[in-house]
């Protein structure tokens, strides 16, 4: 693999970063943290999207430009993803003039083409899904299924795109590549949808909404939503219809576009389409993640159980947010829906960071410490041990699991191996064989259990990238977080830890404590 190419949706800026947010974009610097272990050369894009009626709207209701809120809801984005230890390579916003000035290039393209044509359109839209709906789509009382909002009737001249010019060879390129779309579970799903396709509308009239793109050459009309929005994944790297840049070049097609399972139908068809259309090559993988509720309903603002990531850090005073991304990309198998609950999130961290792997590594250390003055001998390293192999073995499905972009499935194999090692532990008792006097098998066991701390040190840092580090320090190892060197790189005799160097690297979480406090605020 020489590059490594990601993009998460971007996120709409009418309102402030939600955990269900935070989710997409964590799995996603996982993915990304994972892969640089692999390959030196990973691109990891996200950004927001700035412009359409709801935020037009929200902006007026709050006496600001819809500029105003734009740069005010991107920088609370780009606050949370620092927040959260997300190091994205790029981010991009859809009212930068890089963007602006391509997406019209794009359009230009697209009418060229011949994929783009003017239209009288009479329809339902719902401007919470920024769409037109169709009758047999509303609920019995006419209603937006997803807004359970009327639609309004709109009548209007927009430029539409020849969707269904597309539609037999998108179908075909569903059916030839049973990667594309994952988890494999959705392609029926969109299958179907392509069944009833129709074009779309791609502009609207400045009238019913100014805040967009401009059409190039029509004063009357702006480019609305799914173009405009779509694009920021090659805009970013530099796209241009004359003449791409070496960075478009050298990323894309990406390897991964990661979306929630809501917009999958516009990743899946019209993004496809649109690229059809371009001549681009298409993204190698879309893939849909589930939906993040809130002690088992759903996120919204009407029921005011909207969490922001930054809240659930001060509420369990965390200092660093290692143990909300690990519990939040585990909270949910691949592709599935999850759910976020205080108490579970201090369940699964205390369990799996505090007890299983942190308490592991601590006692450990401490009987070094105690029984070998923290030094490792010569005679405690045999290779070949079952515990190694493991090791090996977990190393190996873990890649494999990341091949899938199954980010919860692998924790859990790192997991399933830290329990071998506490068994190992239990089974073996290093303090009895110490008070038995056999020092050597003693120390063997010892530095089974290092090696392995170590090994998921390793395959933990896409997770968490702090306590990650402290184990390394904690062992005096080399932060060496290569994929293809973690079994060659051992760790080696001699003295590697000292009574006042060991501390729990993830201390349990008292939530109870947290959790009143949270309530009171
Ligand atoms: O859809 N659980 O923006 P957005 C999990 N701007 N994921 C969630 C979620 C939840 N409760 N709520 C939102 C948009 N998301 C467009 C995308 S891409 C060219 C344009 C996910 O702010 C959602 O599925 O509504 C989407 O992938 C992302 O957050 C942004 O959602
Ligand atoms: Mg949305």
């Amino acid at each position: 693999m020489n590059k490594f190419y990601l993009t998460t949706a971007i996120d709409y800026v009418n309102g402030k970063p939600h955990i269900g947010h935070a989710y997409e974009k964590i799995l996603c610097d996982v993915i990304c943290r994972h892969f640089s272990q692999r390959t030196d050369d990973v691109y990891f894009l996200t950004g927001t999207d700035e412009h359409g009626i709801k935020i037009q709207k929200t902006a007026a209701a709050n006496n600001m430009t819809p500029q105003q809120l734009c740069d005010e809801n991107s920088s609370a984005f780009q606050q949370t993803w620092k927040d959260l230890s997300i190091e994205y390579t790029d981010f991009i916003r859809t009212t930068q003039e890089r963007h602006v000035k391509a997406v019209q290039k794009i359009f230009k393209k697209l009418v060229e083409n011949g994929d783009i044509y003017k239209h009288s359109y009479k329809g339902l839209y719902c401007s919470g899904c920024e769409s037109f709906l169709n009758q047999r789509d509303l609920t019995e009382d006419g209603l937006c299924p997803d807004h359970l909002k009327k639609p309004e009737e709109v009548t209007e001249e927009n430029y539409f795109f020849r969707l269904t010019k597309y539609k037999d060879a998108i179908i075909k390129h569903i059916k030839e590549n049973p990667n594309f779309i994952q988890p494999e579970f959705r392609v029926n799903e969109v299958l179907r949808q392509l069944e009833d396709i129709e074009d779309i509308s791609v502009s609207r009239n400045k009238n019913s909404v100014s805040w967009g793109i401009p059409v190039p050459d029509d004063e009357e009309q702006v480019i609305y939503v799914w173009i405009d929005a779509l694009s920021n994944y090659i805009t970013a790297l530099g796209y241009d219809t004359d003449n791409p840049s070496e960075t478009f070049k050298k990323y894309w097609p990406a390897n991964v576009q990661v979306i929630g399972k809501d917009i999958l139908k516009f990743h899946s068809i019209y993004w496809i389409a649109i690229l059809m259309s371009l001549g681009v090559e298409l993204p190698q993988t879309i893939c849909a993640h589930g939906w993040i509720t809130i002690d088992e309903t759903k996120m919204s603002k009407s029921l005011g159980n909207v969490i922001a990531p930054a809240d659930i850090l001060k509420a369990f005073e965390l200092t660093e947010p290692d143990a909300l991304r690990y519990y939040m990309v585990t909270s949910a198998p691949f592709g599935r829906d999850g759910n976020y609950s205080d108490n579970d999130f201090k369940e699964k961290v205390n369990a799996d960071l505090a007890n299983n792997i942190g308490n592991l590594l601590n006692r450990s250390l401490n009987m070094l410490v105690k029984y070998f003055d923290g030094e490792i001998k010569p005679e405690f390293i045999v290779d070949g041990n079952d515990i190694e192999k493991a090791g090996d073995e977990t190393v190996e499905k873990v890649k494999n699991f990341f091949d899938g972009y199954q980010v919860a499935e692998a924790a859990n194999a790192i997991v399933e191996f830290s329990n071998t090692v506490n068994k190992y532990v239990a089974d073996n008792a290093p303090w009895t064989l110490a008070k038995e006097e056999k020092m050597t098998e003693c120390g063997i066991v010892i530095y089974n259990v290092l090696e392995a701390m170590r090994k998921i040190a390793v395959m933990l840092y896409p997770y968490c990238p702090k306590i990650s580090s402290k184990i390394f320090t904690q062992l005096s190892a080399d932060k060496n977080l290569k994929y293809d060197e973690i079994t060659a790189n051992k760790l080696q005799t001699g003295k590697i830890t000292e009574k006042e160097k060991i501390s729990p690297v993830f201390p349990r979480m008292d939530s109870e404590f947290a959790a009143d406090k949270k309530k009171a605020k």
